[in-house]
């Protein structure tokens, strides 16, 4: 059955974890699909793990539809979910409905924008224009220049009201989904009942959120250097990328992923 918005809110409400994962190509988006992953994210992940670059702000919009195609001729029953890349829908809401159009029009049934309250007039925008919309919150790495590097965050209380503040704006604004990326496991639990209306995706945010979402190649072994602490490489066990996928999938749904090892 094809997945809908409806059918990750109903996932929600009845306590069933959502399952994500990254997806550049139509190969990898016809495995995901037949393994039952019910969101397929065109993750601007693909700066760095495909085109090598060193942080995700050199992707173009551009790529990002060109992708986003690819994955959407793949993908039968997954709901394909599309990032808007940077420079393409923060300089005014009418850039980011015209960026979005372009990636629903190659076959996303959502984009994700990352960026806080100051975002949900966007949002809200969007929404009302036929777009779904997944916020991002946490960790954002477009802003990697702003941050001063890649950290955990609502490591204290002020960050912590932030991120709680941020939630509800977006929320409110009509958010369909909200991912929260490196955030201490305790605050992604009190952002995911904060808003009951818009259910939360983590990575790298413990397990008390309604779904996960971890970027493939990561979960796949294929990763440069250090492990990040959050991931964990489901192709060592299995021994196949379809069976990688599946034991990620079984692994969400049964909360034995992630494990305390992989929370902050
Ligand atoms: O681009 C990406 O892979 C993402 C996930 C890390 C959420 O945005
Ligand atoms: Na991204």
């Amino acid at each position: 059955m094809k997945v809908t918005v409806n059918t990750l809110h109903k996932k929600a409400r009845d306590g069933e974890k959502i399952v994500m994962l990254t997806c550049y190509d139509a190969s990898f988006a016809q495995v995901m699909d037949e393994a039952g992953v019910d969101v397929l994210l065109v993750g601007d992940s693909l700066g760095t793990v495909l085109q090598g670059a060193d942080s995700t702000l050199p992707v173009t919009l551009d790529e990002m539809v060109y992708h986003t195609g690819l994955v959407a001729r793949g993908a039968k029953n997954a709901l394909v979910l599309a990032d808007l890349p940077f420079g393409a829908y923060q300089q005014s809401r009418e850039q980011a409905f015209a960026s979005s159009a372009r990636l629903m029009q190659a076959g996303a049934h959502m984009v994700k924008l990352e960026g806080g309250a100051y975002m949900a007039d966007t949002v809200r925008f969007l929404v009302e224009r036929g777009i779904p919309v997944c916020a991002h919150i946490g960790l954002t790495p477009q802003s990697v220049n702003t941050m001063g590097g890649y950290r955990v965050q609502g490591k204290t209380d002020d960050d912590t009201a932030r991120l709680l503040a941020d939630a509800k704006a977006l929320s409110d604004a009509g958010a369909s989904l909200l991912v929260m990326e490196c955030v201490i496991a305790d605050v992604a639990r009190r952002v995911t009942e904060a808003i009951p209306a818009t259910p939360t995706i983590g990575i790298g945010a413990g397990l008390d959120v309604s779904g996960q979402v971890l970027v493939v190649y990561d979960m796949l072994g294929i990763y440069p250097g250090k492990k990040a602490k959050f991931v964990k490489d489901f192709m060592a066990e299995t021994g196949s990328v379809a069976g990688a996928i599946r034991a990620y999938a079984d692994a969400v749904r049964g909360r034995t992923f992630p494990a305390a090892e992989h929370m902050f």
